[in-house]
């Protein structure tokens, strides 16, 4: 009887550590592939928003994504992104085939966002973002 305590306390010490551990992942941000759906369109919006909050008449658009990284319990992905300013104006809305600023300096920018979604019902909210010139 008591070996059978015994054995009762291992299983679920380790049924535990076994739910600690999944719980604490689904709170890390983990690697998540950048051509999934819901990440495509979280850099879409990301873009969006940032065109939007510029003064300047230029449009910028993706050159590269360094990260991307999903926190599962929240639903919030980290998107780390080079992006590089082109040579259309706002109204311009074929933005992939803009072709990029050639001048020196003010090129560049390399942001990380964190960005709540709700993929199916297409809400995206940006919860906070750093930008630097590069
Ligand atoms: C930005 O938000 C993320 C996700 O909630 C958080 O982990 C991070 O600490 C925040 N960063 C800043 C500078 O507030």
């Amino acid at each position: 009887c008591t070996t059978q305590l015994a054995m009762l306390r291992k299983v679920s010490l380790l049924v535990g550590l076994l739910m600690w551990g999944t719980f604490s992942s689904l709170d890390k941000f983990v690697y998540v592939d950048k051509n999934l759906k819901a990440f495509v369109m979280s850099v879409e919006h990301v873009v969006f928003k940032f065109n939007e909050a510029q003064e300047d008449p230029f449009l910028y658009k993706v050159l590269r994504i360094w990260r991307s990284k999903r926190q599962f319990s929240t639903e919030t992905y980290l998107i780390d992104l080079e992006m590089g300013r082109t040579m259309c104006k706002k109204q311009d809305d074929d933005l992939d085939n803009c072709l990029l600023q050639q001048e020196i300096g003010r090129r560049k920018v390399r942001c990380t966002y964190f960005v709540r979604t709700l993929e199916w019902i297409t809400q995206f909210s940006i919860v906070n973002s750093t930008c630097d010139q590069i």
